[in-house]
């Protein structure tokens, strides 16, 4: 099934990210893929190097994931591709695209909070919407949501209050979804990985950033690759009685 499609990521554009990174992965698999991001130029440069690496289609394209306008044209750049040919249908919709904040509640902003809800929680609403519709016209489909383990624990890594309260609200999203679509054909799964080795973290201390792996059972931060991984494993036909389920990529730091 999977060569037959195009798997969109977001938030795919940033060197050494779990976005970048899972556009690779689904390109080694056989997957078209297209590369959205905040940065533009870099997502078609991205999508350009895939397409090149793995003899796939690839295309790249600027979104704000947060904007519902900049997603409707983002949309709008893909089904043109699909209707002319240039892509695969979309079979999966990574939406990875995603900020955080370690600053502590009472010195929290509201500007801050809504920006970092509108990104991880109506970024991940906005792009599904948008591009639901003609995975249920095709009668098979994959997202795969982005969460954290801060979701889970309430932080304890380095976002605080809003991101921990933006990525529970992706895995409500998540289930609340898989219910609804049931046998759909489309399937709606998360992940919640704990700390990775990206720049995410910008500004965290070298004692920050060691408190964090002391913390993790096997010693270490996970590579973008291996969230990756698990993200196509969710996209796969592998994965078709997964529905509404969330898969902790935390090296045992949170278990339950
Ligand atoms: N790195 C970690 O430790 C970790 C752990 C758990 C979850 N996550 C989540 O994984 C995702 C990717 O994180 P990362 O560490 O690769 O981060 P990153 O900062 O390396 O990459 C994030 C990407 O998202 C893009 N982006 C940001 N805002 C956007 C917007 N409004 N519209 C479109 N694109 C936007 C950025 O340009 C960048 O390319 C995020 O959702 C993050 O919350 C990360």
């Amino acid at each position: 099934m999977t060569t037959n499609h195009t798997a969109v990521i977001t938030g795919a554009a940033a060197e050494r990210g779990i976005g970048q990174a899972t556009a690779q992965a689904y390109a080694k698999a056989g997957w078209s893929v297209v590369i959205l991001d905040l940065d533009g130029d870099a997502a078609a440069n991205v999508a350009d190097g895939l397409g090149r690496e793995f003899s796939i289609s690839a295309l790249g394209a600027q979104v704000d994931v947060s904007d519902e306008a900049s997603v409707a044209e983002a949309s709008a750049v893909i089904e043109a591709a699909v209707e002319d040919g240039r892509i695969p249908p979309v079979g999966a919709l990574a939406n990875i695209a995603g900020i955080t904040s370690p600053v502590p509640f009472l010195d929290t902003t509201l500007e801050q909070w809504n920006r970092v809800m509108a990104v991880n929680a109506t970024g991940t609403y906005l792009m599904t919407r948008a591009l639901l519709p003609a995975m249920l016209e095709l009668g098979y489909g994959r997202i795969v949501n982005m969460s954290s383990v801060s979701a889970q624990r309430g932080g304890g890594v380095f976002g605080k209050v809003p991101y921990s309260s933006a990525k529970a609200a992706v895995l409500g999203f998540t289930k609340a979804l898989a219910r609804e679509l049931a046998d759909s054909g489309v399937t709606v799964n998360a992940v919640a990985p704990g700390a990775v080795d990206t720049n995410i973290r910008v500004g965290s201390t070298d004692a920050q950033e060691q408190a964090i792996v002391d913390a993790i059972p096997l010693g270490r931060t996970a590579t973008p690759e291996e969230v990756a991984d698990v993200i196509v494993f969710l996209s796969s036909d592998a994965a078709s009685y997964l529905q509404g389920t969330t898969i902790d990529i935390n090296g045992g730091s949170h278990l339950h």
